[in-house]
């Protein structure tokens, strides 16, 4: 039985010596000390032994063991490490080649002129105010002046969410916000950007769009006062040579009031079918607050005044840079968006 254990240390060794792969490694590691292993059948004769060679040749066969174990991790590691260095020594990597290139996106048309309103008006000491896309009649409309039935309402059609809640259809329900908020406190002074919604679609009208709320509350507010800071906006915002004019028009909820006209960029004036052969285009809506709205918002129109203006976001991205269809600006073409 000894002779036999020598054999097997002899061969293992050799066979081990030999392995040249993980996979032959484990094969060996099977065939020697598995649970039906060579060296797992002698130890299982162990019992035919006499009880003074027992000891003896367990002891032998452990060491074995013992040798042949610390054989297969000492050759596993080697066989890992040259593995990894052939794998290494394949592996090609150029330093030189270029990095992986992702482009980088940027802000978009609606969002620059945004960006630009907002810091004009700034400048100019208003704040920054906003109010909920989703909104009540009563602050929508009602709070305006605008009462049920009112027909100045059919000009803004819009998607109702129950009677009283809707999808607001332009800024104006902020100025009623802020003023009560903030009264009996002056001056209110704030400008309030945000999307809108109407039943409209052509080329100057979609269903979605934005509008930027302009309000200023104080004592002594003049018409003059809203003539010279539209006309301050409109000289920052598109040049010294842009025609500007002011029309008479109604609002409830602004008395008087007018609103502010562009000159065409498509056709300087001639007329054509961005402009509706006007040869304007129209940017917003404005007034001098109606004292009923500055009584429902709880200020006293007969201490204060105040004059107020709603702008298209869109119309002023359409002159700003000559853009002549305002779903261009919603279609997410990047041969389009990519040009600014
Ligand atoms: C208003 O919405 C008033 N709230 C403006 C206002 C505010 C008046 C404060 C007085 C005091 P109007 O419906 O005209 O007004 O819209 C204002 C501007 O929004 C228009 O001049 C136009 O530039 C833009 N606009 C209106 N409808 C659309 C639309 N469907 N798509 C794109 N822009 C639009
Ligand atoms: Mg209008």
């Amino acid at each position: 039985m000894r002779s036999k254990l020598e054999e097997i240390r002899k061969n293992g060794r050799e066979e081990l010596e030999h392995a040249q792969s993980l996979e032959v490694l484990n094969d060996l590691r099977i065939k020697y000390l598995g649970k039906k292993g060579i060296l797992t059948q002698v130890l299982r004769g162990m019992g035919a032994l006499s009880p003074e060679e027992r000891p003896l040749i367990g002891q032998l066969a452990n060491q074995i063991k013992d040798e042949l174990e610390k054989l297969m991790t000492a050759k596993s590691e080697s066989l890992g490490r040259e593995a990894l260095r052939q794998k290494l020594a394949a592996e090609t990597i150029d330093v030189t080649l270029p990095g992986r290139f992702f482009p980088l996106g940027h802000k978009h048309p609606l969002t620059l002129v945004l960006d630009e309103i907002k810091s004009i008006f700034t400048g100019m000491g208003f704040t920054v105010a906003e109010g909920p896309e989703v909104e009540l009649d009563y602050y929508n409309f009602e709070a305006l002046n605008l009462p049920k039935d009112h027909p100045a309402r059919d000009m803004q059609d819009s998607f109702y969410i129950t009677e009283e809640m809707l999808l607001r259809t332009h800024t104006s329900p902020v100025q009623v916000r802020v003023m009560q908020g903030m009264t009996p406190e002056l001056p209110v002074k704030i400008i309030a950007p945000g999307k809108v919604y109407r039943r409209d679609d052509d080329a100057t009208h979609s269903p979605m769009f934005h509008q930027v709320e302009g309000l200023l509350v104080d004592k002594r507010v003049t018409f003059a006062d809203l003539k010279g800071t539209l006309l301050a906006f409109a000289r920052q915002m598109f040049g010294e040579d842009r025609q500007i004019r002011l029309r008479p028009s109604y609002f409830p909820f602004t008395e008087p009031s007018a609103e502010v006209d562009i000159s065409c960029f498509n056709c300087g004036g001639q007329g054509c079918k961005v402009c509706k052969n006007t040869g304007w285009l129209e940017i917003l809506g404005s007034g001098m607050v109606h004292p009923k709205v500055l009584e429902m918002s709880g200020y006293d129109p007969e201490q204060v005044s105040g004059f107020a203006f709603g702008m298209g976001v869109e119309r002023i991205a359409m002159l700003k840079y000559g853009i002549d269809d305002l779903r261009l600006l919603f279609d997410n073409d990047l041969r389009f968006i990519e040009q600014f």
